[in-house]
């Protein structure tokens, strides 16, 4: 199935990850005809959005600009069609502007850091350099430009556009609810039987105003999974060719764990530019098999149980 890809772009993003988690999914024995998504740490929606699960879809995020976007979609203050005509204008701005654009580039940096517009904040994750989020101290935009003054060519603008159209149609064919909280709200929802998706900071690597996460915060996760009755998958790093994730032996070893290599193209510290081990830590044994109601639609024989005498009109043709 192809991954649908969302329109915000981080250094974090899992998307080559989604089959794997999908496929976890398929093979926990969860009835996703009636189980809730449950994702405390939401990031650029990825995993979510390519989740196939029928229940709800309850997502929450620290970072308020994530929110506000997915919201924004929600409420259709966000459409392909708005962001098209914003992306053009801003196009030309860009394009035009001096310092070869990074003068427009700061003057929309400067723009979002005060009122926090969610077209700006697209605009900012795909003129950033390579595609990074990153915020300071301040909760400010923190990233320089990609310096690409004509970043925003009329393929790039309809590539976002479709991004956004296609999250759109995710959006309003399931129940979504999307809160600025932390990890504990949201996990509080979660009933037995549902489905929690956690991909927290990774500890001990990236960090910024969003992503501070500590040796405490890893403790409280464990602590709300470990208690929880619905089925959870984390997603977190179990090693590279530097070191090991020591949260592994500290809090996750006693449950069921995957590890599949992943390389990152992007982040500043070179550490973030290597191959690293990810790990699926979850509560649920895994069946071999893929349950057959999960497989793909059936296409029914017209004829199936008819003499094909009885349907003149499709049988003379
Ligand atoms: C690694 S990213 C998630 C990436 C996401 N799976 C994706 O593929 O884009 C972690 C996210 O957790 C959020 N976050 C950090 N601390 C949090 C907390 N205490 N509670 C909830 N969200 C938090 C960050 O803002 C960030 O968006």
């Amino acid at each position: 199935m192809r991954t649908i890809i969302p329109p915000i772009k981080s250094q974090g993003i899992k998307t080559k990850l989604v089959p794997w988690i999908n496929d976890v999914i398929l093979r926990s024995g969860i009835d996703i005809s009636k189980a809730n998504w449950i994702e405390p740490f939401f990031g650029t929606g990825v995993v979510g959005l390519n989740s196939q699960l029928k229940g709800k879809f309850i997502v929450g995020d620290t970072n308020p600009h994530i929110i506000n976007f997915y919201n924004g979609i929600l409420s259709e203050g966000i459409t392909p069609t708005k962001m098209r005509a914003y992306l053009e204008r801003e196009s030309k701005l860009l394009s035009t502007a001096e310092e070869d654009g990074y003068a427009y580039y700061r003057e929309v940096k400067n723009r979002f850091n005060n009122s926090h517009n969610p077209f700006d904040f697209i605009f900012l994750s795909r003129a950033g350099f390579n595609g990074m989020m990153r915020f300071n101290r301040k909760g400010e935009w923190n990233i320089p430009f990609c310096k690409k003054p004509n970043r925003f060519s009329p393929a790039y603008i309809t590539k976002i556009c479709n991004q956004v159209s296609s999250v759109q149609q995710i959006i309003k064919s399931k129940d979504w609810e999307f809160k600025n909280q932390g990890f504990i709200e949201t996990i509080k929802r979660a009933k037995e039987g549902d489905l929690i998706y956690c991909n927290p900071p990774y500890f001990g690597r990236f960090v910024d105003y969003y992503n501070g996460w500590t040796e405490t915060d890893e403790r409280n996760l464990f602590n709300a999974l470990s208690e929880t009755k619905a089925f959870f998958i984390l997603s977190t790093w179990h090693h590279n060719e530097f070191r090991a994730n020591e949260m592994i032996d500290n809090y996750w070893n006693s449950f069921n764990i995957l590890t599949q290599e992943h390389f990152y193209h992007s982040g500043g510290h070179i550490e973030n530019r290597h191959s690293i081990i990810e790990a699926l830590v979850f509560n649920f044994e895994l069946s071999d098999i893929v349950p057959t109601k999960i497989q793909r639609p059936i296409q029914y024989d017209l004829f199936a149980n008819q003499s094909r005498d009885v349907c003149p009109s499709i049988a003379t043709h």
